[in-house]
């Protein structure tokens, strides 16, 4: 029996988000991102390609669900024990396991952590946003949904590493970092 112990990776998640001027991600939990531009699509496409996995919530799924298909891509929801793996996707429910667990041994590496609200708020608290790129798109929604839903105030501190004009209309690209990450990148 081979007892040499495993050496566990760090495991680099990078976040993802569009948002309206002022700070809504979604009309609401159901609808799309017909409101984004072309360029951030292919910026999100294009660094999506480099990533080993996605996490997003079971709305977000819904809404996606043919696109996502074809990537290895964990669904956050409470209506399943233990996990429930369908093609690439698998339904997963963090108040049963340990998803940081079951990612490493899943050997990925980069993890793209794609929303929603209650997605961005789960993966900040417990550690695995290490990167955070925002594009704002050029519009103000007044009402929507916000892109962290958390249940108490709390105050995490980034580093900004870029920022980016993205297009004409004004869409910006912000790169930050979690100053409290670990992670080398
Ligand atoms: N602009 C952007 O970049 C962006 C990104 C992502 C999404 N969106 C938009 O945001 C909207 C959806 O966001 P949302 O916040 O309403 O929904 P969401 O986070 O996609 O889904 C919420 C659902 O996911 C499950 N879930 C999430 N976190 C969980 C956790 N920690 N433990 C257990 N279950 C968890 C629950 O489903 P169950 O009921 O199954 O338990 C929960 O009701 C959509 O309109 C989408 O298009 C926008």
């Amino acid at each position: 029996m081979n007892r040499k112990r495993k050496l566990s990776h760090k495991i680099l998640y990078v976040a993802y988000v569009a948002t309206s001027i002022d700070g809504k991600i979604a009309k609401s939990g159901h609808s799309g991102t017909d409101w984004t531009s072309k360029e951030d699509w292919n910026f999100f496409q294009k660094s999506l390609s480099q990533m080993d996995a996605v996490i997003v919530g079971h709305n977000t799924y819904n809404i996606a669900k043919d696109r996502l298909k074809w990537r290895n891509t964990i669904v956050l929801t409470s209506k399943v024990d233990t996990p429930k793996q369908s093609g690439k996707i698998v339904f997963f429910n963090p108040e049963k396991l340990n998803l940081k667990k079951f990612l490493q041994n899943k050997n990925y590496k980069k993890v793209a952590v794609l929303g929603g609200s209650r997605v961005y708020d789960f993966c900040l608290c417990n550690k695995m946003l290490d990167k955070l790129y925002m594009t704002i798109e050029p519009y103000v929604f007044t009402s929507g949904v916000s892109m962290f839903l958390g249940n108490k105030f709390k105050k995490y501190k980034f580093s900004l590493q870029s920022v980016k004009k993205l297009n004409k209309k004004g869409t910006i690209l912000l790169q930050y970092k979690n100053a409290n990450s670990s992670h080398k990148n």
